[in-house]
């Protein structure tokens, strides 16, 4: 990240009103539209354009570059069920919005819980070793459920609530608020998934009538670039629920999501889950469908809900899961250190050491087969498995 005031022509005043408008790094200002940026008080057309071309041209943003430089390095999530993970590519994507869209009872806030698990599981095993923002505008969100899910995943209570940070909305302006206060957290504690369960269901009720249409969708057309921005700038995995009714385009009826072109086109990723038959049936299988995605084929898959959150199957063994990942936490700015990873004690940091390995660059170097030679009762799978815990 960049700061602020190293963007040429910037001056204090300048920086502050950014600040308070959420805008707290060059980055943030690169990404961000004229007119966003116009409409704060206190800064002029002309200031706009000059401060935002150069928060660009500092960048590297102003050039074309050749394609062989293209940076991917997005990463997944998973959801709980592989069917699930499949159809998407391998998980929820870092980099990008995923909206997930259905009918009521159709297992969006049970996918948003396994996914504040999932996000803290080491990477390799399903996470990315991150804590968690959920954004509960319904009220719905479920410590009880957490900890089911914690135990199926083999990881510690306390740890997984510690890492993730809840706010209660109660209005769509509060809303667009906590959207904004949510990438300073991010900035601070590792966050790699922002939840936002639901997208529309405050604007839905606050916003009535077409007359006001225009209002709600200037309101959720901020919302939505604040949160891609978000994404793309700290490469985290955003995922939006989102509300369906029935809509009628021409001749056609169906059920569709709500908010309109703004929703469909600034989610890059769109799942529509199904409940199986009708919702009235107490089944707990449902379907997920690929709906748009920029490179994935449009699949669908079945999976159920469980008490243990989303999975393959209807019941969870939890005796089979007695394996205890251990969550560990590598804050934004914390080095990571031999003895972070999981499974490297007091012993074999001075064993390894005696072989002349005291970084986690040196271990991650070293042939797997090679050092389990070196270290009596232990095999190349655990070292592969110390190796995997090391960040790229
Ligand atoms: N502990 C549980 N065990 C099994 N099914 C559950 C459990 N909790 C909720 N469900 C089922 O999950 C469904 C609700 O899913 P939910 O994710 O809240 O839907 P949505 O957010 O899409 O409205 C209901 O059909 C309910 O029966
Ligand atoms: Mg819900």
């Amino acid at each position: 990240m960049t700061e602020l005031k190293l963007v040429k022509g910037i001056q204090a005043r300048h920086i502050k009103i950014f600040i308070e408008n959420g805008i707290t790094t060059a980055e943030a200002l690169a990404m961000s539209g004229f007119k966003s940026i116009t409409a704060m008080d206190g800064i002029g057309e002309a200031t706009s354009k000059k401060l935002i071309w150069n928060a660009r041209s500092a960048l590297g943003m102003t050039e074309f570059k050749s394609i062989s430089k293209f940076q991917e390095n997005h990463e997944f999530i998973s959801t709980g069920s592989l069917n699930f993970n499949a159809i998407l590519g391998g998980g929820i994507e870092t980099g990008f919005i995923t909206e997930v869209f259905g009918p009521f009872k159709s297992g969006k806030t049970n996918l948003a819980h396994t996914l504040c698990v999932t996000t803290q599981l080491p990477k390799g095993k399903g996470g990315l070793s991150g804590a968690v923002i959920y954004i509960d505008t319904e009220n719905t969100f479920s410590k009880e459920k957490i900890k089911r899910i914690t135990r199926r995943f083999g990881l510690k209570p306390e740890d997984v609530l510690s890492h993730i940070f809840h706010a209660r909305i109660y209005s769509s302006d509060h809303q667009a608020q906590m959207i904004l206060e949510a990438e300073k957290l991010v900035k601070e504690k590792n966050v790699r998934l922002i939840i936002l369960d639901s997208l529309m269901a405050l604007l839905r009720a606050e916003y009535i009538g077409i007359g006001m249409l225009p209002q709600r969708q200037a309101t959720l057309n901020q919302m939505i670039h604040a949160l891609s921005r978000i994404a793309e700038s700290y490469n985290i995995a955003i995922l939006v629920t989102n509300q369906v009714a029935q809509q009628i385009k021409g001749m056609f009826s169906g059920i569709d999501a709500i908010g309109g072109n703004i929703v469909a086109h600034g989610c890059q990723i769109r799942v529509m889950l199904k409940t199986k038959g009708f919702a009235a049936n107490n089944s707990l299988e449902r379907k997920a469908i690929i709906v748009d995605a920029p490179d994935l084929p449009p699949e669908d898959c079945q999976f159920f809900i469980t008490p243990a959150g989303i999975a393959d199957t209807e019941k969870i063994d939890f005796s089979s899961m007695e394996e205890n990942i251990e969550a560990k936490f590598v804050m934004a700015n914390d080095e990571f250190t031999l003895e972070k990873i999981r499974g490297i004690g007091k012993n074999i940091m001075k064993k390894l050491e005696q072989i002349g390995i005291t970084t986690t660059e040196q271990l991650k170097d070293i042939n797997p087969d090679d050092l389990a030679k070196d270290l009596p009762g232990i095999s190349s799978k655990k070292v592969k498995e110390w190796i995997e815990q090391i960040p790229a």
